[in-house]
């Protein structure tokens, strides 16, 4: 099968307009502090009655392939990882479909997945299965994940947020998958579901999604510590594998405080499978080595101990990975996409080269896994890491260009959601001067609920 199947380009994209989360914490009449420092949260960006999971998906997918300059008929596969569910039947990758039709490609394989917020990376491991199989027929793959993530009022409701990530798959990747290396974990949970089709909004029950997110966590780096443990054996290499083994660490992101809790829990994995000659590595933990492990997801004191003793970790690996999220709030299918897209952006292609970067994809309900890139090692001038990073270099410029909504005007288009919902017959409201340059937007529903889109010059 063809080498180093992975990453070769991506593209990201987030509404033109957010609300401050200082501002939301007065709105709110919280606590100051409780989004921006309980949750890590300062901006959530979010969308108008003008864009839909449709809309969101082809101007990322539009704009990859501007940007990448690749004919539409060197895409053989495309697939959508979404959980913003507009039709129970008819795919999102249907309507992507239109960009291809004047190169007259019809032969492109792949659908929608859905579960949460792993629909992303199902798809993504879709795609190099494909490739790494006798149907793969030498063309690229397209991974395309997005989401509107929308609560009702209430405390959920701040961990919002709205983007898409495209990704081009193909052999010889800068950024490709390490073989043989995931740990999954699935199992039965009502933590967050959308049972109520008439609405966006999810049921959520937020303290059984933390700890739901944190089992998983912990039954996947296990899962993958075995396997890569294993292949090292088979290479002669006998010890543990730690994260001193991952240079950098990337995490599905519902809010940002929940990711340093999670890069610390990695690491109280890594001082359970120790021997009790590693104090001085994981300091004021040893108290809790002989904690039942169930009794760890909801230890304040253990919570305390982890931070402090992980916050080099997460400064060094983690850290710049948020920044994308820290701005615009959950993705969900692209949240974690998005982290890799803020990790390329604050490092250059000489501090990535060769290493390893550890995913985590948490998709309530609950399916996730762990698994990992290898960063290839030529960082030269125009290589394809070079000109990978540089593509996503402008992130903090694009994001710093949106506007900046109050609580009040959110609020009310958050209403306009909820009207205009699955209504028939209407033409969204607003100036499509709000949206970025190039970005499509819905223009109609019919009478028969059918979707036309336009795209703003
Ligand atoms: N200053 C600083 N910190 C403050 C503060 C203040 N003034 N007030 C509160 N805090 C801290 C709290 O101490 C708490 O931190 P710790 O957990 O570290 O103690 C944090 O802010 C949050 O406060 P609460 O626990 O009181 O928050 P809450 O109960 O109001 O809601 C939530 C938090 C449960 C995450 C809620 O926002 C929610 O349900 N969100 C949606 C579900 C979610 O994101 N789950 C995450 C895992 S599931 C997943 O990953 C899938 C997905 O994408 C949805």
């Amino acid at each position: 099968w063809p080498k180093d199947v992975g990453i070769l380009a991506m593209e990201v994209y987030f509404p033109a307009q957010y609300v401050d989360q200082t501002d939301l914490e007065k709105y709110n009449n919280v606590e100051a502090g409780k989004y921006t420092v309980g949750l890590g949260q300062t901006h959530m960006g979010f969308c108008s009655v003008q864009e839909d999971i449709n809309s969101l998906c082809l101007t990322v997918v539009q704009r990859l392939m501007e940007r990448t300059q690749l004919p539409w008929d060197a895409v053989g596969r495309l697939e959508v990882g979404t959980e913003t569910i507009i039709d129970k039947s008819k795919a999102v990758k249907t309507v992507l479909m239109e960009l291809f039709q004047d190169s007259g490609n019809t032969d492109i394989e792949g659908i929608d997945t859905t579960n949460a917020c792993y629909g992303g990376t199902a798809s993504l491991f879709n795609a190099a299965n494909w490739m790494e199989s006798s149907y793969w027929d030498g063309r690229y793959a397209l991974v395309v994940c997005g989401d509107i993530a929308v609560y009702p009022n209430g405390n959920a409701r701040p961990t919002g947020g709205a983007g898409a990530v495209a990704m081009l798959i193909g052999p010889k990747a800068p950024l490709a998958l390490e073989q043989g290396l995931r740990g999954t974990h699935m199992e039965n949970a009502y933590d967050f579901y959308k049972p109520n089709l008439a609405s966006e909004y999810p049921l959520v029950d937020g303290k059984l999604s933390i700890q739901c997110y944190l089992r998983a966590l912990d039954r996947c780096y296990t899962s993958y510590r075995q396997k890569i443990q294993k292949q090292w054996k088979q290479a002669g290499i006998d010890r543990p594998f730690t994260l001193d083994d991952l240079q950098y660490m990337i995490f599905h992101t519902p809010f940002c405080k929940m990711v340093q809790k999670s890069l610390a829990r990695l690491m109280f994995n890594d001082f359970r499978s120790s021997s009790g000659d590693t104090q001085a590595l994981y300091q004021g933990l040893e108290a809790f080595r002989e904690l039942k492990l169930e009794d760890t997801y909801t230890n304040k004191d253990l919570d305390k101990a982890l931070l402090k003793a992980s916050l080099d970790m997460f400064n060094k690996k983690t850290k710049a990975s948020l920044y994308l999220s820290t701005h615009n709030g959950n993705m969900y299918t692209s949240s974690l996409y998005g982290c890799l897209a803020s990790l390329l952006s604050h490092h250059s292609a000489q501090d990535l080269a060769g290493s390893r970067i550890g995913a985590f994809s948490y998709g309530s309900g609950l399916a996730a896994s762990f698994f990992s890139f290898r960063v290839s090692q030529d960082a030269s001038p125009g290589s394809p890491l070079d000109t990978l990073v540089n593509s996503i270099s402008d992130l903090p410029k694009r994001l710093a260009s949106r506007k900046r909504m109050s609580p009040e005007e959110f609020t009310e288009i958050m209403n306009q959601r909820e009207q205009f919902f699955h209504k028939v017959n209407f033409s969204p409201p607003g100036d499509t001067n709000n949206l970025f340059p190039g970005t499509w937007y819905l223009e109609r529903v019919d009478e028969m609920y059918r979707r036309k889109y336009a795209r703003r010059p």
